[in-house]
Order: structure tokens, then C-alpha cells, then sequence
């Protein structure tokens, strides 16, 4: 199995969107020849089954208390549910807040060790991720881990710190920006000092703004088709079939903030207005 983690340094920048999104492509492109399975661990409690209309069990609660001496596919598949909103994606729902937290620690090895071993193409919502968590466990055998974050200054530095973090624990992660523009990919990619494998384009309301069971891709409109193009050329990268949008010329690393301000400050200013 493959694994993708998605996961966010600080805010709320889209992690879960893309995550729904991401594994609908990939269940899309893959076919009958592999089976997706989206998990939800976000350790503050997920809303992949409420976006979904899905019931809260069975999920990685139950999955845990079955699992914690061993996963394997019949075990995950058994604690998923479908939704004709994701076809031919397996959903295991999230815990429903922090006091459940402890449930995701013990599923993440079982899980981990399951991921080299199934050939289910696994996507895992892991929220906001802290140093040295227990998701460290996922993040060091997944084959792909994507930082989501805006292209706002705050979310760019929170982003960078997090993807060294990253670096330094020999986790070659890269980002996801969700911006209103593409064309920030190559700031954001030098302000951050890593690829960034996509942008996600900022919708404007409408399909983004609803609380229910109804998830936004079943109504894609006209507009929505730059977004469904950035999920596609996402889903390609994850495959291995593409390479990341931007690449960085230079590595930053902690040892160049000017650069970095330098970066950030440009895609703070206000559109048009000159350096
Ligand atoms: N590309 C987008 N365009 C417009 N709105 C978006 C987009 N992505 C996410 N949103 C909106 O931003 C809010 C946060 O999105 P989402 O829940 O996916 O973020 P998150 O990073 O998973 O947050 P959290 O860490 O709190 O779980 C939601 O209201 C969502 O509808
Ligand atoms: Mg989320």
C-alpha cells in the first residue's frame, strides 16, 4: 500500500478538504485495480464522516480496540463505511474530540506496520501535526506527507518551521497551498525552502460552504474545474506520475531568515502594489 499523510502546521488551511478530494481522484484513477481508503486521526476530533453524513461509528475508535495488536486489510475495510459521494473509497471516520486522543496513539503503529504491507492506497487526515507526536510513526513510512497551508504570511512561516521539523526527523514532506492565484506556487516554494506539490485553488463560497451531507465535488460546477484540474495534477504527483508544481532552487533552512522575511513579505503585499 501506499500511504499519503496530509496533515497542516497551524490553522484551519484546507487539509480536510483536500484529503475528500485527493482520495475521490485517486479512487477515480485507480480503478478496479486498487482500493482507496480515507482515515480520518485528526487528534482534535474529525469531520470526515460529518462532511460526509456519515455515522461516527465504526471508525478509528473501533478500529483501534479491534486493531491495537495488528491491522490488516480485512480488519480496516471492516470498520470503513461508503458513501456514493466517494466511489470506491473506504471511509474510516475520525474520533469525535481530544478526550479520545489516546485512541489514535494506539492506532497509528498497528496502522503504520499495516501500510507497507496492504495494497490499499491509504490517505490519512492527520490534522495539525506537533513535534515529535505520535504521528511521527505514519509520517516516517509514508511514501508521500503534505503540509496544507495557505499562502498568507503566518501560514507560510508556521508551514516552513513545521516541514524543517520534518526534515530534521528525515521526513522529505512538501506543501499544498490552497491560494486564490497558482501563480504563488514559486514564492511560497522559495519562502518555504520545499516543493510545493500543488495549489488548491481558493473557491469562492458556494461548493466549500456547506455543513451536511452533501460534500461540494458532487456538485462541481463550471468554476469548480480549475480545482478538479489542481486535484488531478495532485493525484498524478501522489501516483508518481507527475513531479511536484514548484520546486525550490535553493533549500532554505533555518540559517537564511532574511530570505525567508524577504519571501514572506512579498506575499504579504497587497496585489499590484510594487516591491
Ligand atoms: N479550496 C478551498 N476553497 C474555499 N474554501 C475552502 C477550501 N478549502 C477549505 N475551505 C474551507 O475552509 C474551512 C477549513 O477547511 P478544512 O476543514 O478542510 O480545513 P482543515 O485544515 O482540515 O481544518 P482543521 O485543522 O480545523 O481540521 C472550511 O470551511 C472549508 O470549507
Ligand atoms: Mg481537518
Amino acid at each position: 500500500m501506499s500511504l499519503v499523510a496530509l496533515c497542516s502546521a497551524k490553522g484551519s488551511p484546507g487539509t480536510t478538504t483536500v484529503s475528500l478530494l485527493l482520495a475521490r481522484e485517486l479512487a477515480r484513477r485507480l480503478g478496479r485495480t486498487g482500493g482507496v481508503c480515507l482515515l480520518d486521526a485528526d487528534p482534535d476530533g474529525g469531520d470526515v464522516a460529518v462532511r460526509l453524513g456519515l455515522d461516527p461509528v465504526p471508525g478509528a475508535g473501533t478500529l483501534a480496540l479491534a486493531g491495537r495488536h495488528g491491522i490488516d486489510d480485512g480488519l480496516l475495510l471492516a470498520h470503513s463505511q461508503r458513501t456514493t459521494t466517494l466511489p470506491g473509497v473506504a471511509v474510516v471516520a475520525g474520533i469525535s474530540g481530544r478526550a479520545q486522543q489516546a485512541t489514535l496513539d494506539w492506532l497509528v503503529r498497528p496502522l503504520a506496520d499495516a501500510a507497507v504491507r496492504s495494497p490499499l492506497q491509504l490517505v490519512v487526515d492527520l490534522g495539525r501535526i506537533a513535534a515529535g507526536g505520535p504521528a511521527s510513526v505514519l509520517l516516517e513510512r509514508a511514501g508521500e506527507v503534505l503540509v496544507v497551508c495557505r499562502s498568507d504570511t503566518a501560514s507560510v512561516v508556521h508551514t516552513r518551521s513545521a516541514l524543517i521539523r520534518l526534515r530534521a526527523q528525515g521526513i522529505a514532506a512538501r506543501a499544498v497551498v490552497a491560494a486564490r492565484d497558482d501563480r504563488v506556487a514559486e514564492e511560497v516554494s522559495m519562502a518555504l525552502g520545499h516543493p510545493v506539490a500543488g495549489v488548491v485553488p481558493l473557491g469562492h463560497g458556494g461548493p466549500f460552504d456547506f455543513a451536511g451531507p452533501r460534500l461540494p465535488v458532487a456538485s462541481l460546477r463550471a468554476e469548480d474545474r480549475a480545482l478538479q484540474r489542481a486535484i488531478g495534477g495532485l493525484a498524478a504527483f501522489v501516483l508518481g506520475q507527475a513531479p511536484a508544481l514548484v520546486t525550490p532552487q535553493v533549500a532554505i533552512t533555518e540559517h537564511a531568515p532574511d530570505a525567508v522575511r524577504l519571501a514572506a513579505g512579498r506575499l504579504h503585499r497587497p496585489e499590484g502594489e510594487e516591491p
